[in-house]
């Protein structure tokens, strides 16, 4: 797995663990963590970086299964840096794939992303909607997945792209500005500060708790024939960052006022998938509600963040 001390791939690292499998990370833990991998004999560690064809190729050496989720997975972030996270997320991508197709993987699941869609306008988003990408973010995860469904077309190398759609829960760290906006608001809600929304809170996500997107990721490796596909993996709901904020405060016990800041560039305003094709495919269903998801992340935060905070 590449990204494997990341938010989600440390969550897929612990499900396959538990069922006796054996891991191998690579991952140059620029965002993500050592202490996410969990200490364990069937995990090895190859720390370096996944655009360097000489790494890749060895750590890739040997596996079955390549659960690709390393990126640099942030849109503001990709609009600030457009090189560097081009070489993260297109030039990283080019060479998984290559060193998979050379080492003979059975499938490589692809981290693709609900940015591709851009603003259509048409809701749900569904996977045969035209891609309309409004920042080097979306374009880099659209070119990651076209390079998926060309190797299979070109080298018959099986690739799979789940389409992940703003997807929080616990160890989705809250440290930086281009982190996810649910960590943000906990960090902010739970240290007393005021969140900061950009516009005017009601544009909408399909928030997914991380758990769903591990079934779903292992599915789509598991599941036979599907060289080439594209899934959406998402709830299939759609929430404002208003309702999240008063969600939040419920499960806090908080009343803080947020503070209103212009719209972010390249800010998609509404999204929301389609996920009748995973359901049919891949057999999936989401089955925490949003609000449970919210507790077991916030539950987290206090634990691991606030209380390591104290300890510290
Ligand atoms: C995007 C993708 C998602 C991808 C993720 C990677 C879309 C629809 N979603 O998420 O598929 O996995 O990038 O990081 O493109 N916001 C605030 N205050 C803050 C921070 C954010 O109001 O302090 C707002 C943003 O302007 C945005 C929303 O919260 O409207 C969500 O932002 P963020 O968590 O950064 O994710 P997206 O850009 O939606």
């Amino acid at each position: 797995m590449t990204g494997g001390g990341g938010f989600i791939g440390s969550h897929l690292v612990a499900e396959l663990v538990r069922r006796g499998e054996t891991v191998r990370i690579a991952d140059n833990f620029s965002t993500g963590r050592r202490e996410n991998v969990p200490a364990d004999g069937s995990v090895t560690i190859f720390e370096g970086d996944i655009a360097d064809q000489a790494f890749i190729a060895q750590a890739v050496a040997g596996c079955d299964y390549v659960l690709h989720q390393a990126a640099i997975p942030s849109v503001p972030r990709s609009v600030a840096e457009p090189v560097a996270t081009n070489h993260a997320n297109v030039d990283g991508t080019l060479a998984v794939l290559v060193a998979a197709r050379d080492a003979g993987v059975r499938r490589v699941v692809f981290a693709g992303s609900s940015s591709v869609y851009g603003n259509s306008a048409v809701l749900p988003k569904r996977e045969d909607m035209r891609p309309a990408p409004m920042t080097p973010y979306a374009l880099q995860k659209l070119v990651g997945e076209q390079y998926c469904q060309m190797f299979t077309q070109l080298y018959g190398l099986e690739t799979v792209t789940t389409r992940y759609f703003n997807v929080f829960g616990p160890r989705q760290q809250p440290g930086s500005p281009y982190s996810g906006v649910i960590s943000l608001f906990i960090d902010a809600l739970a240290s007393g500060r005021q969140p900061l929304v950009h516009g005017d809170g009601r544009q909408t996500r399909d928030f997914t708790y991380v758990g769903e997107v591990v079934r779903g990721v292992l599915a789509a490796a598991t599941t036979p024939a599907l060289g080439g596909e594209v899934f959406n993996l998402a709830v299939g709901g759609r929430i404002s960052l208003l309702e999240l904020i008063a969600t939040i405060q419920r499960l806090l016990g908080t009343n803080l006022e947020p503070v209103f800041g212009p719209a972010r560039e390249g800010d998609v305003r509404d999204s929301q998938a389609d996920i009748v094709k995973a359901r049919e495919k891949l057999g999936f269903e989401p089955q925490a509600s949003f609000e449970d998801g919210l507790r077991e992340t916030v539950k987290w935060y206090q634990a691991d963040v606030l209380g390591a905070g104290k300890a510290g």
